[in-house]
């Protein structure tokens, strides 16, 4: 399979852990027979260093024609005081606008060995495992522009969805949960927001299409505590772009770190943007000790969703398990014994283990 992808490593550690995920498909084109060719743009802070602008045109284009793109963070202290227009974050809503990715989908799962490694009760998290699926391109991100107005004492920001973006991305939730345990929690604020009771209707009126999905709602504040004292109670959480942001933070304390998650957000094309959960780190930026993981994570999503390579993408998680397994780890994670690695180190046991992999099945199968 041949195919092009684009690069947005943007800013602070999404530049080293960019790194990560093409050395990981590296190896997976080499060992499965793939051709992946890769092209660079910048994004965040760095396009705004280099082009005065958060999302240049030149990215857009090379993204609408890529196969599929894979985007480190963004954002860092030196534009934190940057008129909204020339923030880094303007480059990730623009470039997720552009491409109409409206479904955001963060699975996640814990780690069986690095259970400990959350602030929660290792029994209250065991056993997790949800997908959320955020809306990512309406709601209070992309209303009418936001306004200050009495010398900016007064603000503005509007929350907006319309009819069809809500049923775009509740019949992506049904659907995620038809293909997994059959759950599905909508989650909304139906008590209070007009947003949330249309959101509400659209859930109701869809059950009837998927009869073999068990729908449930919940209110956002309910689903957060929920999330963190019952969490193998869910399933598939669909909700809308603001609460979608806050819970799938939350949740990403049952894996132990922030620094685990990846995220696959799509359009009706199936084409995809993937990055990690976590932000740009800029703590912890060049210092060569950012986990990898959630951005190589992330890779094997970009082949399970977008290029249909299943196998390929299983082999991915295997490795990052299996290297999990064996006790390496990055500082991110407050695990009491196991060995401290960097994320060079971690990419390359990951490297190590996908060419042992399909080394091994070729002696399996290609001689006996
Ligand atoms: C995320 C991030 C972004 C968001 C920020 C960086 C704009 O927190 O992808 O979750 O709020 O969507
Ligand atoms: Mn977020």
């Amino acid at each position: 399979m041949k195919k092009h992808i684009v690069l947005l490593p943007g800013d602070g550690i999404g530049k080293e852990v960019i790194h990560s995920a093409k050395d990981v498909l590296h190896a997976i084109a080499e060992e499965y027979n793939h051709s992946f060719n890769f092209e660079t743009h910048e994004i965040g802070g760095a396009a705004i260093d280099q082009y005065g602008t958060p999302l240049p045109e030149t990215t857009v284009d090379a993204c609408k024609q890529a196969d599929a793109v894979l985007l480190g963070a963004v954002g860092g202290p030196k534009w934190d005081n940057n008129p909204s227009h020339l923030r880094p974050e303007r480059g990730l809503l623009g470039i997720r606008k552009a491409l109409d990715l409206y479904a955001n989908l963060r699975p996640i799962k814990g780690f069986k060995n690095l259970l400990h490694a959350s602030p929660l009760k290792e029994e209250v998290v065991a056993g997790s495992d949800l997908l959320i699926v955020r809306e990512l391109t309406g709601g209070l991100y992309f209303g009418t522009p936001s306004e200050r107005r009495d010398n900016g004492n007064f603000v503005v920001d509007t929350l907006a969805y319309s009819r069809q973006e809500i049923e775009r991305i509740v019949d992506k939730g049904f659907q995620a949960a038809q293909g997994r345990h059959g759950r599905l929690t909508s989650v909304d604020k139906a008590n209070v927001l007009e947003s949330s009771k249309l959101w509400r209707e659209v859930v109701e009126e869809k059950k009837a299409q998927y009869p073999d999905v068990f729908v449930e709602h919940v209110l956002v504040d309910a689903a957060a505590m929920k999330l963190i004292t019952n969490p193998t109670q869910f399933d598939v959480i669909v909700t809308e772009n603001l609460f979608g942001d806050i819970l799938s933070d939350e949740a990403s304390v049952l894996t132990g770190s922030l620094g685990m998650l990846p995220s696959a957000s799509l359009n009706e094309n199936g084409v995809g943007l993937y990055e990690p959960v976590h932000g740009s780190a800029p703590d912890i930026a060049g210092k060569g000790v950012a986990n990898p993981v959630a951005m190589i994570l992330s890779t094997a999503l970009m082949l399970r969703y977008s290029f249909q390579l299943e196998n390929e993408a299983k082999v991915i998680e295997d490795a990052v398990q299996s290297v999990l397994d064996a006790g390496f780890h990055t500082g991110d994670l407050q695990v009491a014994d196991g060995r401290l690695v960097g994320t060079a180190e971690m990419t390359n046991l990951i490297v190590n283990y996908i060419r042992s992999q399909n080394a091994s099945k070729c002696i399996a199968s290609c001689y006996f």
